[in-house]
């Protein structure tokens, strides 16, 4: 339980002196990209895949977090790109990236249309009938042939029903993509969220393994791409009275709540990947290429955020300078990440409320602090948010904060400004005429 975090509790305390230059440098609040854990996460999954000597290609999911440093620093470390949107494609054709998957639901004739201007790059995820008709027209109007893969819906009940298309439908996608002339089926994608462990893949593969033997388009298929989902193994714990279907009351957690909470299992990528690995050579038959998309697991023990405490009141209430716009919802009043007290740091927590500075009681950074105790001006970090945190953050009331690089050398950078007044409310700041 708490074992298991403490690790990244313990290391983060022992690298305070570096988060503290870089507060101290340019300030807080503030994200802190740490490059070096972003190559390790990049390395790691490599070769845990690599080590099972399948062809593998590993598209990054820019959703994740597509934070320019970060994308720099996965193209770097040979990745390739999963894109959602024309947006995140033009980002990774700008970066050159040399190889892309677009995929998603209701992709508009723009975005397809940007996408066939590479199809040399570009593979694109249909996601219904009438999509992938739509882009045999408008590949056929650019005089291409745009290579495909079919989005599958491996549950189509409740919330996921959005996507893709039915397994039952597969023969009949089939049937019509083998009438156009301008999109080759290549391969086929699912998508499973938040896999601490390797079942849900190993499942999804064993009901496709027959049904793609079955049908087959004109040319095979090439690949059968898994999706992300692969979870990092120090990310948040579930605080018990969550757990129970209890939310957390407004006026904080019960009182005699003895600072525990579960920490679910997570299987390493390593065992992840050899599991996959092995059903895929087992059931999935005359398909040399798996293909993943992992985003959380590469982005999220990069990205720390940083803030400082502007007031104390009462034994242990503090707020800081940062709200919990930065992470986009209220997700630390119902999941918990170790917040770290780098000023007065202990490998124990204690019982503190630590809020955001915003005008809601629902800003809350953490129950519980790894503290001596907790003064105004201490400087406090909570690690390991980067996935989907940049992403979601809000404009709510206070300024998205800066974004700060950490290299190997010890050396840091600005990369990204925090918003301005003027960013904000620019109809406030006319720009004067002549
Ligand atoms: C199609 C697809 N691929 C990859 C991902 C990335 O998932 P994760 O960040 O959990 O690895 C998602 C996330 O929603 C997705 O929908």
């Amino acid at each position: 339980m708490v074992g298991e975090l403490h690790a990244l509790v313990q290391r983060t305390i022992e690298q305070r002196a570096v988060y503290q230059d870089a507060a101290e440098k340019f300030g807080t609040p503030q994200y802190l990209i740490e490059a070096d854990l972003l190559r390790h996460q990049v390395a790691r999954f490599q070769a845990a895949f690599a080590a099972t000597k399948q062809t593998v290609r590993t598209y990054y999911a820019f959703k994740a977090n597509p934070t320019l440093p970060i994308l720099k620093l996965v193209r770097a470390s040979g990745l390739l790109a999963d894109v959602s949107s024309g947006l995140e494609l033009s980002a990774a054709l700008a970066l050159d990236f040399e190889q892309i998957v677009f995929s998603g639901p209701g992709k508009t004739d723009d975005e397809l249309t940007l996408a066939i201007a590479h199809a040399d790059r570009v593979v694109i995820h249909v996601d219904s009938f009438a999509e992938v008709t739509r882009l045999n027209e408008l590949a056929s109007r650019a005089g291409v042939v745009m290579r495909a893969g079919i989005r599958l819906n491996t549950a189509a009940h409740g919330l996921w029903t959005k996507f893709g298309i039915p397994l039952k439908d597969l023969p009949q996608f089939i049937q019509l993509a083998h009438g156009l002339d301008h999109v080759r089926l290549e391969g086929v994608q699912f998508h499973l969220s938040w896999n601490r462990q390797s079942a849900g893949y190993v499942e999804t593969l064993k009901t496709l393994g027959p049904i793609l033997a079955a049908h087959r388009p004109k040319s095979g298929w090439r690949f059968v791409d898994i999706g992300g989902g692969f979870y990092p193994e120090d990310d948040e714990a579930a605080y018990p009275w969550v757990a129970n279907g209890q939310i957390a009351p407004a006026e904080g957690p019960p009182l005699d709540w003895d600072m525990s909470y579960d920490l679910p299992k997570v299987a390493p990528i390593e065992s992840m990947a050899a599991d996959v690995v092995a059903t895929f050579r087992d059931v999935i038959r005359d398909v040399p290429e798996l293909w993943v998309e992992p985003g959380r697991y590469i982005a999220n023990p990069a990205v720390h955020v940083m803030l400082r405490v502007v007031d104390v009141k009462g034994d242990a209430l503090a707020i800081t300078d940062g709200g919990t716009n930065l992470l986009g919802w209220e997700r630390l009043e119902l999941e918990h990440t170790p917040l770290i007290n780098l000023t007065r740091p202990s490998a124990k927590q204690i019982r503190f409320m630590v809020y955001g500075s915003l005008c809601t009681p629902h800003d809350v950074w953490g129950y519980t602090c790894y503290a001596e105790d907790i003064r105004p001006g201490d400087l406090l970090i909570t690690p390991a948010h980067g996935s989907y945190v940049q992403t979601l953050a809000q404009r709510f009331i206070k300024p998205v904060c800066q974004t700060i690089l950490l290299e190997t050398s010890g050396s840091t950078s600005r990369v990204a400004t925090a918003e301005t007044a003027r960013d904000r409310y620019p109809e406030l700041f006319p720009t004067p005429v002549g």
